[in-house]
């Protein structure tokens, strides 16, 4: 197996990954995020992509979902961890909190979420009724645990549209809806992924309570999200040595 580990906000580079080389990949779906890297972590082999380019100057409605992920499994990746910050809905989802989760609400709209062009083939359904492979999810929660780290088991990942953030009605809606927690890049990628056969999953971690949720009853601050993901990204590193070594042995 080859992993893939896709950096979300205040990961645009992986601390600790020894770059071996880095490849610009093209795609039939344009330009991905940025050159993939191809490192290792702690002496395992991995491959990097800053979802929101190196230099952090793409927002979420932009990513050009389909190059990454066709890029990705171009040059070999079998399994993704997608790593999320998010808004935490949930009670438990408190900023520094990590989830895995298991399910997905997509609030999304005008993003180019699939690979099949009907052009002339049968149209086909896939399912999705799980839409985070399992496998990978466990490998993430494993990881987690041999980390320190404590995480929630599942929870729906609901995807919002960005870039702004919500209001506090949205929440509202998005918590009866049975939203746990709250990001903006969940979707398509999860489902372009299961689409070409990738085994994906997401380490979420809250940086902020969603709007309207304990201390972001009034607003939400960037400066306060910006802290968060500082204090976040180390621990993630240590969390991805750990997966990278489970999932990148023998
Ligand atoms: N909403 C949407 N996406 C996010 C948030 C949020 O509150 N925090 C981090 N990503």
């Amino acid at each position: 197996m080859m992993l893939a580990i896709i950096g979300g906000s205040g990961l645009t580079k992986l601390p600790g990954l020894t770059i071996t080389h880095r490849q610009v990949v093209r795609t039939p779906y344009g330009e991905p995020s940025g050159a993939l890297t191809f490192g290792e972590l702690a002496g395992h082999p991995v491959l990097f992509l800053a979802r929101h380019g190196y230099g952090h100057t793409i927002p979420p409605h932009l990513v050009n979902y389909r190059a990454n992920i066709w890029a990705l499994a171009s040059q070999g990746a079998t399994h993704i961890a997608s790593i999320a910050s998010v808004g935490g809905i949930h009670p438990e989802m408190w900023p520094g909190q990590f989830a895995v989760p298991d399910q997905i609400i997509d609030y999304t709209h005008g993003r180019e979420h699939t690979f099949a062009d009907y052009d002339g083939k049968p149209v086909t359904h896939l399912d999705f009724t799980w839409p985070y492979c399992e496998d990978m999810r466990q490998r993430c929660m494993q990881a987690l645990a041999e980390a320190g780290e404590e995480y929630l088991d599942g929870g729906a990942y609901g995807c919002s549209q960005g870039p702004r953030l919500e209001t506090k009605a949205e929440i509202d809606r998005m918590a009866r809806d049975g939203a746990d927690m709250v990001g903006m890049t969940g979707m398509p990628e999860a489902y372009l992924a299961r689409e070409i056969g990738l085994c994906y999953a997401a380490i979420a971690v809250s940086v902020n309570w969603a709007a309207g949720r304990g201390e972001s009853q009034e607003a939400i601050t960037a400066e306060a999200i910006e802290a968060n993901l500082k204090q976040a990204a180390e621990r993630i590193r240590t969390v991805l040595v750990h997966l990278a070594r489970m999932c990148c042995e023998g």
